[in-house]
């Protein structure tokens, strides 16, 4: 990279995006200016999370020449992340030289890594000093995977970057409680609506397919109570009555 180009890039992520082929939402360039070092970011379905958070993961590896850890649900969707990181670099003109990659890493010559990890915990202990974890559809993510990646910011210089994106699913775990507590995170909040790329048209189209309650919270950030957890607990239920004599008898 030259030197001047390098700069520009480094101080203004916006900067880099654009060399990416990525115009950010006004939202998205708020988040890629941000220094937060505890976000949350829920999003409505397909309004960009996961391409912008990508795009920031490769900043910080190339500028911070950090590690990045990507976590979600299943290596496919960490994968899926690193494919869209692969995207960027191809369109980015003087970019880093790659020392190794894989479908599931890159490595470049300044030492910066990005890896796509599983969804599952029993893999990924022994990872450290991570510069930024990324955990897409956070709200899905297993709570006991949650407590493997964080202590890999433990060394990292500041304490490294945690950033969460996710839309809503269910009134429980890391995630839920995260946003609704009091913690000190940089909360953002990205409905459909203020997404340009989703019409009104396929959101009406969605609403018919979803219904009202799952489009609620794919679309309007609404966390539910989950609905299915009502059968299960009222068998538990019926299965303890069983068990537990009544003291009348
Ligand atoms: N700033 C942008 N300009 C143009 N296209 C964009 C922009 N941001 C995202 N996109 C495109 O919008 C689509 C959805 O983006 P992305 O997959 O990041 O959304 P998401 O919020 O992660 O969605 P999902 O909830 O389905 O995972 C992708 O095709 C992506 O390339
Ligand atoms: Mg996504």
């Amino acid at each position: 990279m030259t030197m001047a180009l390098d700069l520009a890039r480094a101080l203004d992520p916006v900067v880099f995006a654009k060399d990416c082929g990525l115009t950010p939402d006004p939202w998205q360039a708020e988040l890629l200016r941000s220094t937060a070092r505890r976000a949350l970011l829920l999003c409505s379905r397909q309004s960009g999370k996961s391409t912008v958070t990508a795009l920031l993961a490769l900043w910080v590896a190339l500028f911070e020449a950090g590690l990045v850890v990507i976590v979600s649900p299943s290596q496919r969707q960490s994968a899926e992340m690193l494919r869209t990181i692969k995207g960027f670099l191809a369109h980015l003109k003087n970019g880093p030289s790659i020392a190794a990659e894989s479908a599931l890493k890159i490595e470049f010559t300044n030492g910066a890594r990005i890896l796509a990890l599983p969804g599952t915990e029993k893999t990924i202990r022994g990872i450290a000093g991570a510069a930024l974890i990324v955990i897409d559809e956070a709200a899905r993510v297993e709570d006991e995977l949650l407590a493997a990646v964080r202590p890999m910011l433990a060394t990292a210089k500041d304490g490294g970057r945690l950033i969460a994106l996710t839309t809503p699913a269910g009134k429980r775990g890391f995630f839920f409680e995260s946003w609704t507590g009091t913690g000190d995170w940089t909360r953002v909040k990205v409905a459909a609506s203020d997404c340009p790329r989703i019409s009104k048209e396929f959101l009406a189209e969605e609403l018919k397919e979803l219904g009202a309650m799952r489009f609620s919270e794919e679309y309007e950030l609404e966390f539910r109570d989950n609905d299915e957890a009502v059968f299960p607990m009222a068998i538990i239920a019926a299965a303890f009555t069983q068990e537990v004599q009544p003291l009348w008898n």
